[in-house]
């Protein structure tokens, strides 16, 4: 049966208005828009830079067991540097430029969760740092760790993740 024409009307204001919600779910602009790509590209980049800080102490494990000067020593170095530079040192860039931009747009700099967050960052970047060194003693045949050292740091990463995301997302203070 045919409607009055209002009420065919408001239908279609009503079609209009949720599908311009649905192309920008909780959009207030601009401004948040950017906040949430910013965010997505934030998460991406803290994917890969822990996949690469967990990968590369495994790397070390097997490679501090295999011979100097060997076929097998050799392709760890090729694997390390590419692991190192193509993915771990520029996703942490990329982690840190993005997670500024998000405390500066979202003023968080002065909520507790983020300075237990931070806390727990900077070690995360002290880590990296460590790695950047075995990876050099390594490249330079000069590492004297164990195998078994490497396998006891490598719980160090995993358990700062844990810290950062519960802190992040439960913002607990
Ligand atoms: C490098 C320095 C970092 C800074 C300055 C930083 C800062 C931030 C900020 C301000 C947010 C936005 C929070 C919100 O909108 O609710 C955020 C989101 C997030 N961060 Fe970081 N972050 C950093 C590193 C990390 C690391 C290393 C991890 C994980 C291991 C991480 C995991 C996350 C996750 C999962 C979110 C999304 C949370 C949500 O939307 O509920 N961040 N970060």
């Amino acid at each position: 049966m045919a409607q009055p024409l209002p009420f065919r009307g408001s239908v279609a204001c009503g079609f209009l208005w949720a599908l311009g919600n649905a192309a920008a779910p909780r959009s207030h602009g601009w401004n948040q828009r950017m906040y949430e790509w910013i965010k997505a590209l934030h998460i991406m980049a803290v994917i890969s830079w822990m996949a690469a800080m967990l990968y590369l102490p495994r790397l070390f494990v097997y490679h501090a067991d295999a011979e100097t000067g060997s076929v097998q020593s050799e392709t760890f170095k090729v694997m390390e540097r590419r692991l190192l530079k193509g993915i771990c040192n520029p996703a942490m860039i990329v982690t840190w430029l993005a997670g500024i931009y998000l405390i500066y747009e979202g003023g968080w700099i002065r909520s507790g969760w983020l300075h237990g967050k931070l806390a727990l960052v900077l070690l995360l970047s002290a880590f990296h740092g460590f790695i950047v060194r075995w990876w050099k003693a390594f490249a330079a045949d000069k590492n004297v760790h164990s195998s078994r050292f490497f396998r006891m740091v490598n719980e160090i990463p995993a358990l700062l993740m844990v810290g950062i995301v519960l802190l992040v997302v439960l913002k607990p203070f």
